[in-house]
């Protein structure tokens, strides 16, 4: 990161690791590290434990999809999720790339052309003094429109609505506009959990002009 960045994810780090997933951190993740040499086309920020990075990517067998995640528990289970019992990575997964930390690390650092970033249920931090946490500010979606090609989409999905609206409010600080396209949308563990209690997402799809 450029300047010093305000962290936007609660923990890294969770109960122990079981011996595999710790071997998989270890010796497989490794190997699927994204490069700058190879294009990849769909992001997801925030992946969790990667059900909808797992869904995205054998709805899009031809597309190489990269998902960002801090959380190494979380970073754990989707690649329990992804490779056999000698840790080899299931053919249907093969197109999936990892960077296991901040995505502002990586944007900051590679060019990408994405088609398609998703971030579904980003921390909503709800609390006025952590508002500053928060993930989707306009410097960040300024920062996501440098990587989106040119008719690529940003969808963000959130079920807390107070979050939602600062979201359009951050839009207008951006090159950003709001597109109307329906989206198949997987449902996600923290949309399942609904701790805002509301009644269903409400997503923001997002292009350049
Ligand atoms: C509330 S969880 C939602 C997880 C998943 N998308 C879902 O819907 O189940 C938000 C996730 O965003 C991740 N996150 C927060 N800031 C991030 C950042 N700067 N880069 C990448 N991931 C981040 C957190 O670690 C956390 O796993």
């Amino acid at each position: 990161m450029e300047k010093q960045e305000i962290r936007t994810f609660g923990r890294r780090h969770g109960k122990k690791l079981s011996l595999r997933q710790e071997s998989l951190v270890r010796d497989v993740l490794p190997a699927i590290a994204p490069t700058e040499s190879e294009q990849i086309d769909i992001l997801e920020i925030g992946f969790g434990a990667g059900e909808h990075l797992r869904e995205l990517t054998i709805a899009n067998p031809t597309k190489t999809i990269l998902g960002a995640e801090p959380f190494v528990n979380g970073v754990a289970s989707l690649m329990s999720a992804i490779t056999d019992s000698n840790n080899q990575i299931l053919p249907e997964f093969q197109r999936i790339r990892v960077f296991p930390d901040d995505v502002r690390l990586i944007l900051n650092s590679h060019k990408f052309n994405f088609a398609e970033i998703w971030i579904l249920h980003p921390d909503p931090w709800p609390k006025a003094r952590h508002e500053k946490r928060r993930l989707l500010n306009a410097d960040f979606l300024n920062l996501l429109s440098k990587h989106l090609a040119s008719n690529g989409k940003i969808i963000i999905g959130t079920d807390h609505w107070e979050y939602y609206d600062w979201i359009l409010e951050q839009v207008k600080d951006t090159n950003l506009c709001e597109a109307d396209s329906p989206h198949n949308i997987i449902k996600t563990r923290y949309q399942k959990k609904n701790m805002a209690n509301t009644d269903a997402p409400k997503y923001i799809i997002l292009t350049r002009p």
